[in-house]
Parts: C-alpha cells; structure tokens; sequence
C-alpha cells in the first residue's frame, strides 16, 4: 500500500484528472467511483498511519508494542500455518538459516531464543544446540511448541514477563537468536532484554536480533527502534556490534532481511 501511495503521487494532478475522465469512458460511472473510493481510502490509511507514527513519537506512547499488546496479538494468532506465513519463500528461509543462523549460532551451544511462536527457528535450532532454551510471552506458543517438539530432550519452554529471563543464570547461554520479534517490541523492553543478555551469555557468545531499522515509519507496526539505538543500547550494555545485516547475496541471488526496511543485528559480548 505505502508503494503504491507513494508512486501515484508522482503522478501529476492533470494526469490523474485525465485518467478519471478515460476511465469514465473506458470503464463507466460504477467502476470509476470505486476506482476513486479506493484511492482515496488508501491514501487516507497512510496518512492515519504517518500521523499516529508521529504522535506516538511526540507523546512517547507503545503504540501497539507493549508486553499487553503483543500479548493480545499473539495470544489470539491463528498458529495454524505455524508462522510460514512471515516466510517470503522457501528459498529466503533456507538462504536465511544457512548464511545468518548457522552463520552465527554455535553448533553444540546453549542457545537461547526469545519469541519461538510456532516454532518457524526453533526446528533448526533444536537440531544444532546442545540444549535449547526458548522463552515466549505467549502461553499458548509455549504449549503448541511443548506439543510440537515433545519428543526432543535438550529443549526446554517458557513463559515470560516480556524483558526479564529470572529463570535463566549468569554467563550460561552461548547464543541468543530472535526472528520476527524485535520488530515489536518497544525500546524500553528491548534495553531490558539486552541487559539481561549482558548478564546471562557467555564472554565472546553471540547475539543475533531481527529488529526495526527506521522506528516505526516503514509500516509492518514496527517498533520504535532503530538501527543506530539498537547499536547505542548493545554498546552501553558490554557488547560489541559484529555486523548489521539487511540483505545477502546467496549465488546468483540476493535476498532481503524483511519487507519493512528490517535488519538482523549480530552482536558479540565483550565485557
Ligand atoms: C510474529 S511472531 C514470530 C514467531 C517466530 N519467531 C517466527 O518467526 O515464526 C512474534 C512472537 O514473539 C512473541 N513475543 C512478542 N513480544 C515478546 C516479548 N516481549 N518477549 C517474548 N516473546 C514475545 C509472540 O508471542 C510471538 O510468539
């Protein structure tokens, strides 16, 4: 929608008139006033949205990326498709795990993942970890992948507040991967998290976020967290950024992080 907004407003105001008056010939008085209606509603869409974007900033609300909000969203998800609908094609997937997942997630390590859903990552990250630990807000995503991955000894599930992992020790995870998650939380929770990755991964384990690039302007209900702060925040809390990625090159094709001007922050813990 935002692109298709925003390519009709290249178009000059004396095209558009001369457009309608063809197809009120072409297509007749019925077409063209949907025509019109629709064109007018998206638009108006993306100004509400541009304009919510703005006072969300101006007034420092969550929007809809509270722990309550997401709770809500997620709690009531239809988590029939096991969340393969976020998956662009099967190729991006596997192009993802091969050159981001296995890339930085250590084999035979602990890892951690926050947000496993339906369990999308969760299925190459059981097979790879030597024990997997994997913490959702949703108790209903707890219970589909406690019954989903049943038969597996070194994975374990839980529930959580949203920002705080109590049930987890100090310097016990070597790796931490997040996909589809970050894009909705807040900063304030997202600072909580990587405080709490500070205290339980590892010295020299790795941390590997999909989060917002541009705060919450490119659509997709982002979160407010952009790039350079999810940089600030890792730098202030002892890690050191290793890369942040938004596309790759796999042969002769390249591939994009998300449709939302998203990226995946790999972060290694320094102090
Ligand atoms: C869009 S789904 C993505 C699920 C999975 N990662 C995937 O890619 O298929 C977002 C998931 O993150 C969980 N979630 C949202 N906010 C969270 C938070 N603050 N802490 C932990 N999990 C959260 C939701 O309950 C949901 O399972």
């Amino acid at each position: 929608m935002k692109d298709i907004v925003a390519n009709r407003s290249k178009v000059k105001l004396s095209h558009k008139a001369r457009l309608i008056l063809l197809s009120l010939r072409e297509n007749g008085p019925v077409w063209t006033t949907y025509l019109l209606i629709y064109y007018l509603s998206s638009s108006i869409s993306e100004w509400a949205y541009s304009q919510m974007s703005l006072f969300r900033k101006k007034h420092n609300l969550p929007g809809l990326n509270s722990t309550t909000m997401n709770y809500e969203i997620w709690r009531n998800w239809d988590w029939r498709n096991g969340g393969e609908e976020w998956t662009q094609s099967t190729e991006w997937k596997e192009s993802l795990i091969r050159n981001i997942l296995l890339r930085y997630m250590k084999t035979d390590g602990r890892i951690l993942e926050i947000g496993p859903g339906a369990g999308r990552w969760t299925e190459t990250l059981q097979k790879i970890a030597s024990y997997l630990i994997a913490v959702d807000i949703s108790d209903r995503c707890v219970e589909i992948c406690r019954n989903k991955f049943a038969g597996c000894s070194n994975v374990d599930f839980f529930v959580n507040n949203g920002s705080e992992l109590p049930f987890i020790a100090d310097n016990s995870i070597d790796c931490v991967w997040s996909f589809d998650v970050f894009v909705h939380i807040n900063v304030a929770e997202v600072t909580q998290y990587i405080k709490e990755f500070q205290r339980i991964v590892r010295t020299g384990g790795c941390v590997a976020i999909h989060h917002a690039q541009k705060g919450d302007v490119a659509g997709g209900w982002r979160s407010n967290m952009t790039s350079e702060l999810f940089v600030d925040i890792a730098e202030s809390n002892g890690f050191k950024v290793v890369a942040q990625i938004t596309r790759w090159r796999d042969g002769q094709q390249e591939f994009e992080v998300g449709k939302y001007n998203d990226v995946v922050s790999v972060l290694e813990k320094v102090s």
